[in-house]
């Protein structure tokens, strides 16, 4: 079975999102979450992302499904909307968690939002690491990252992720990973 891993961007205040978007405009911060999010070490494989419907449907008609990943939906309602056919919805994560253990393609699996899905995730047996961009500003929000459970430590950067505080259009932030102590 493999290990999930989140990747998420929260403000001072805790909030993650308002009114289906996302609470700031960072590009280089969404350069880092695609370069994540689609690192591969066998280049015959990639990545899923698993994302709740209201995540999917944030993102542009037009950068969506995110390409280079397998994009997985959660929803209760797979009817309700219709996705391309190279997106799979799924009513649970662990229906997701299954169809991705059936499949040899898939190397990383990301969790990628919103709220509920990252709150049934990182108490997941199988959730590794949090991948966290610290924005160091409190923003107006209506969608929150929860509350990361005692049993995460903050880890040492890796190579791919830098030390280093961040600024662009003004703003400050810095990644961090958190990873589950067994
Ligand atoms: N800052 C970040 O890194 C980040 C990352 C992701 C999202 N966001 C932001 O967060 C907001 C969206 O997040 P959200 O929490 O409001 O919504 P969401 O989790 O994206 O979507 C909620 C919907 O997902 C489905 N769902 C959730 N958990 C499920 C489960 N266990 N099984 C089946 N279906 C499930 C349900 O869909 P149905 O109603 O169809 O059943 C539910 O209504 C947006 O503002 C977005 O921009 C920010």
């Amino acid at each position: 079975m493999k290990k999930i891993n989140l990747i998420v961007a929260v403000c001072e205040n805790g909030g993650i999102g308002i009114k289906g978007d996302l609470p700031w405009m960072l590009k280089k911060e969404l350069k880092y979450f695609s370069r994540m999010t689609k690192k591969v070490k066998n280049p015959s494989k990639r990545n899923a992302v698993i994302m709740g419907r209201k995540t999917y449907f944030g993102v542009p008609e037009t950068k969506r499904p995110l390409p280079g990943r397998l994009n997985i939906v959660l929803t209760r309602n797979p009817n309700a909307h219709s996705y391309p056919s190279n997106v799979v919805a799924c009513c649970s994560l662990q229906e997701a968690l299954s169809e991705i253990d059936k499949s040899e393609e898939i190397e990383n699996v990301w969790i990628v939002g919103g709220s509920a899905v990252y709150e049934e995730a990182m108490h997941s047996d199988r959730c590794h690491r949090i991948y966290l961009t610290e924005i160091k500003k409190i923003f107006e929000c209506d969608t929150f990252f929860p509350v990361i459970p005692s049993t995460f430590k903050v880890i040492e950067n890796d190579d791919d992720v830098p030390y280093e505080v961040q600024e662009e259009e003004g703003l400050m932030y810095q990644y961090k990973i958190y990873e589950k102590v067994e």
